[in-house]
């Protein structure tokens, strides 16, 4: 995806132009204007909707697709995620500005057999499908498969609208509280799935950043029994309805996330998968299934 940010000199932003420059990332753009239309149509969520994009325009320039957005107030707050203070006050407005959209929209699903084909069997065939002539993958994969099957075994769940890639690089703060002013990116988002994707991609894409470590070895460490920050533990205590509920153990609940994480970035490459894919499975998928 080209993103291109116009502003005048010494001002704000006004307007963001994306620009998708591969047929996945034209799929993307269109499944985020679906995201776009159905949330901002969620009277529900109220002035909330101001912290998303509001695309104004799309068309097509030959065979290139655009979509012109409204540029949102604030600026992506990377260049702060070194600093202690400053990263815990981003990450506690971050986790409360996306526990809005959790709450309003929260629903109770049954753990059947349907959706059990949409959490673990559909990301889980993304990954066999793309690591299909390494015959090694496949039994760590089955194995998360009946896992995973059994621990949504027929019980109720919350589930809701999530973001899909709430890292802090897709939030702009404003302000000197860090106070979110724009989510960004929602190509990922969806309805009727558990929030805690949302909770657990910012916690521990929070660490990478912060370490440089890579999502499969920090999730690996996690399964490992590593034990959570007391920032972490108090977002997640606050935040982590599935702690509160008992639907699922730590355990389980890591091991969705960092499957439709992995299966979405699996998505966006093509199959049979690049040798840079094979990399990036040998670095965040062989770790986790080491681990179970
Ligand atoms: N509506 C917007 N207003 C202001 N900045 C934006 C907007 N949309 C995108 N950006 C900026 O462009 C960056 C990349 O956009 P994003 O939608 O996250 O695309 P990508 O898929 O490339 O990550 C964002 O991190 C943000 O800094
Ligand atoms: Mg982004």
């Amino acid at each position: 995806m080209a993103v291109i940010v116009l502003a005048t000199i010494h001002e704000p932003p006004c307007v963001v132009i994306k620009m998708p420059m591969s047929a996945e990332a034209a799929r993307g753009i269109q499944r985020e204007t679906g995201t776009l239309a159905a949330l901002r149509g969620d009277r529900r969520l109220g002035a909330w909707r101001d912290l998303m994009p509001r695309p104004c325009t799309s068309g097509k320039v030959g065979a290139q697709s655009y979509r012109v957005d409204v540029a949102l107030r604030g600026r992506p707050a990377l260049d702060r995620v070194q600093h202690g203070a400053a990263r815990e006050r981003m990450l506690d407005t971050a986790a409360e500005a996306i526990h809005v959209l959790h709450r309003t929209t929260a629903t109770t699903v049954l753990g059947d057999a349907g959706l059990a084909r949409r959490w673990v069997d559909e990301p889980l065939d993304e990954l066999l499908r793309h690591g299909g002539r390494r015959k090694s993958l496949a039994p760590g994969l089955e194995r998360l498969r009946d896992e995973l099957h059994d621990a949504l075994g027929g019980g109720t769940l919350s589930a809701a609208w999530i973001h899909g890639d709430y890292w802090l690089g897709n939030l702009l703060f404003s302000g000197e509280r860090s106070t979110p002013a724009g989510i960004v990116d929602w190509d990922g988002a969806a309805p009727l799935e558990l929030p805690l994707h949302d909770l657990l991609h910012l916690l521990l894409y929070t660490r990478r950043l912060v370490t440089g470590a890579e999502l499969g070895q920090i999730v690996h460490q996690q399964l490992s029994g590593r034990a959570w920050s007391s920032q972490e533990r108090r977002l997640l205590d606050r935040y982590g309805a599935w702690r509160q509920d008992g639907s699922l153990s730590d355990r389980q609940a890591l091991l969705l996330y960092w499957l439709r994480h992995v299966a979405l970035h699996a998505r966006q490459h093509p199959a049979p998968a690049p040798y840079r894919y094979r990399i990036w499975e040998r670095r965040n998928v062989d770790p986790v299934l080491e681990a179970l």
